[in-house]
């Protein structure tokens, strides 16, 4: 597990933190894909130039990976460091205490002062001290759309999500699919918060997702929302159940496919296989409707290992994560934005351009739910999206009626 590797001859300064140890840091982390693995890639590297050793700890799948890494922090197995979601993934480890406390760091380095939505910055307090580094800004509300199986088939691009509808009988006729899905229930769940958005309206996502009320819940907008996943199922192929988001990915890269809703991770796929932004994929924020953006995005925990080394390591790891030239290089491979707006992102492509341009507005910012939830309301709703769209014959009421319940006692 952690074990101290050996004393180096110098001590490594870094941002004001010294060691004289170099520490074997396991870390464990979901990003699996081509384009996470390019990202995760910049971290590593790092964490090795600063003469620790990263020992890679992937777990496929953020549904598979979050209990495995929660519960062996729970256990008394702890790694030197992991990615959750910034949120209330951790909310229970911190308050058992079992996370290293990143506060002194945090505040000699100022990170309240240029970690941007401060929010994310709150959402590592607990009792006002720091237990986890953000380390991006990321969001479900994206639709990907292969821009050359449009024109090939005659079809403008769509520009919105009636449009793609529209469009939709014509690509299917030509054989392709119109909307890649993958059937994991982080993936239904997460389709449901884009079409709270961009169908239901921004009033609707706020009223759920933050005043969590019963009765926008039942409301004719969050109907709207069932109809579209229903509508949704109708444009899938048969093969979603179990693939995972980046299979569906290639579906669009590959123009096996017309669109995906999918976060905007999936543009680390796009750049993997040479793609351009704008030339050979659009992206559409809050679906052409809506264009806001919810801010979620990956944080980084350090859980407590009782070594004091490895204490002074995941020090330095947490300082490095938010250094500028690591944020610019792990962003643009990521698809995220970074968390800090003082360094140049004169590389970021069309697609994160727009994404910066949405965030300048802070009107334009919207919680992520896995903010406004706990795992446990969260894992009751991706429970029903999964069975709703599976089921075609669960109706809307019938399901809308469940939704209705599960906000009744949302946490
Ligand atoms: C994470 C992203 C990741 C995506 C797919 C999300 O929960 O925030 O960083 O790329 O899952 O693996």
């Amino acid at each position: 597990m952690l074990k101290t590797k050996a004393i180096l001859a110098a001590a490594t300064m870094l941002a004001g933190v010294s060691t004289a140890y170099s520490a074997d840091l396991e870390v464990t982390h979901w990003w699996t894909s081509g384009g996470e693995a390019a990202a995760v890639k910049v971290f590593a590297d790092a964490v090795n130039a600063s003469g620790h050793n990263w020992v890679d700890g992937a777990i496929a799948g953020g549904g598979n990976a979050r209990p495995i890494i929660i519960s062996r922090i729970a256990g008394g197995d702890p790694m030197g460091a992991t990615q959750l979601n910034t949120g209330r993934d951790a909310e229970d480890l911190i308050k058992a205490g079992l996370m290293t406390d990143l506060t002194e760091i945090a505040e000699k380095e100022g990170w309240a002062d240029f970690i941007r939505p401060s929010k994310l910055l709150d959402s590592c307090r607990y009792e006002g001290r720091i237990y986890c580094v953000p380390v991006n800004i990321h969001s479900f509300q994206w639709m990907w759309l292969n821009r050359g199986v449009y024109e090939q088939n005659g079809l403008a691009v769509p520009t919105n999500w009636t449009e793609f509808v529209e469009s939709s009988p014509k690509l299917a006729e030509a054989g392709v699919t119109p909307l890649a899905v993958g059937g994991e229930p982080w993936q239904l769940s997460g389709m449901s918060g884009v079409f709270q958005v961009a169908l239901g309206g921004v009033d609707l996502y706020r009223q759920i997702q933050v005043d969590k009320s019963v009765e926008a819940a039942g409301g004719p907008e969050m109907k709207k929302v069932f109809e579209a996943i229903a509508q949704a199922r109708t444009l899938v192929d048969n093969g979603y159940v179990g693939r995972a988001w980046n299979d569906a990915t290639n579906m669009v890269i590959t123009g096996k496919a017309g669109a995906q809703i999918m976060g905007d991770w999936a543009q680390g796929e796009f750049s993997v296989a040479g793609q351009v932004a704008g030339q050979d994929y659009d992206c559409l924020p809050g679906l052409g409707a809506n264009p806001v953006l919810d801010t979620g995005g990956d944080a980084f925990f350090f859980p407590k290992t009782g070594d004091d080394e490895t204490t002074a390591a995941q020090l330095e790891m947490a300082s490095l994560l938010v250094s500028k030239q690591v944020q610019v290089d792990f962003n643009l491979k990521k698809g995220s934005l970074p968390i800090r707006g003082d360094i140049n992102l004169d590389d970021a492509n069309a697609c994160m351009k727009k994404g910066i341009a949405i965030l300048s507005d802070p009107e334009n910012i919207l919680p992520g739910s896995e903010q406004s939830f706990s795992s446990d309301t969260q894992g009751q709703m991706e429970d029903l999206w999964v069975e709703f769209f599976n089921t075609p014959e669960m109706t809307v009421a019938e399901a809308q009626g469940r939704f209705v319940e599960i906000i009744e006692f949302a946490d």
